[in-house]
């Protein structure tokens, strides 16, 4: 762990400045948050199952072209990043109803979406990231039309390709959640994690929830989960 001040401290993660000014020390954190933080405990271990997961998931992105602020993991907790300037965007994919689209829509949990749909939320803890549309993204400038755009459509890249990832690992990808930022270049790249903290992973024959959700309504062990997504990801190689 590193021994100084964060520059930034987050529900799930530390940030720390680096000798190199270009880039960053993420450290995972054991805490559980959810519903914006109303719902929070530490669990042992989980920074280490989504900084390696994250970590798995970023190195397959970036091997097949998805630029991503992710340089390399060292050690269980930590990793380290491309600074960049996050884009107050939340970008959501959906392959299936499930969490606040089920209910929004009225939607049983588990029905097949035909097409992705990609949402937009408004990344601000204080007002609850509300859904937010694409004038709303212009009226606040949070990115410009042609921005959106190519976020849009890496955001849909990034799904075919996880999709059929998980699936290879005997896991549903049902939805999950990416953050954008802008690295020195003002180019527009993956950042943040990819995690089962960040999506809803569901075994494929069982359809049991390998993913936050375990936490969320309290139905069983969160490591548990947790091991079982990372042990399959190990154990897979079939992208290559
Ligand atoms: O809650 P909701 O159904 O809108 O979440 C959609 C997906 O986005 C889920 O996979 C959830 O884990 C993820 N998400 C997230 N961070 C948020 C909100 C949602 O990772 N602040």
């Amino acid at each position: 762990m590193m021994n100084q001040e964060p520059l930034y401290e987050g529900k799930a993660k530390r940030l720390f400045k680096m000798e190199n000014e270009d880039f960053l020390l993420v450290e995972y954190k054991d805490q559980a948050t959810a519903f914006n933080a109303a719902k929070k405990e530490s669990i042992k271990g989980k920074g280490k199952y989504n900084n390696e997961i994250s970590s798995i998931i970023f190195t397959m992105l970036k091997d097949i072209g998805v630029d991503n602020h992710f340089i390399m993991q060292v050690s269980e907790t930590e990793q380290i990043v491309t600074k960049t300037s996050i884009i107050p965007i939340e970008v959501v994919v959906r392959n299936v109803y499930a969490g606040s689209l089920a209910a929004r829509l009225g939607k049983e949990e588990g029905t097949v979406i035909p097409k992705p749909i990609v949402e937009f939320y408004y990344k601000d803890d204080a007002l609850g990231d509300p859904l937010i549309n694409e004038d709303h993204i212009e009226i606040l400038q949070l990115a410009t039309k042609k921005e959106l755009e190519e976020i849009r459509e890496k955001a849909l890249f990034v799904n075919n390709f996880l999709k059929d990832y998980f699936a290879s690992c005997g896991i549903r990808l049902i939805d999950f959640k990416l953050e954008f930022g802008k690295n020195n270049e003002n180019n527009i790249i993956l950042a943040d994690e990819i995690s089962p903290d960040t999506c809803r992973l569901w075994d494929m024959d069982t359809n049991e929830r390998l993913d936050k959700d375990v936490f969320r309504k309290d139905t069983g062990s969160l490591i548990g989960a947790y091991d079982k997504v990372l042990t399959r990801l190990k154990g897979e190689k079939t992208w290559l």
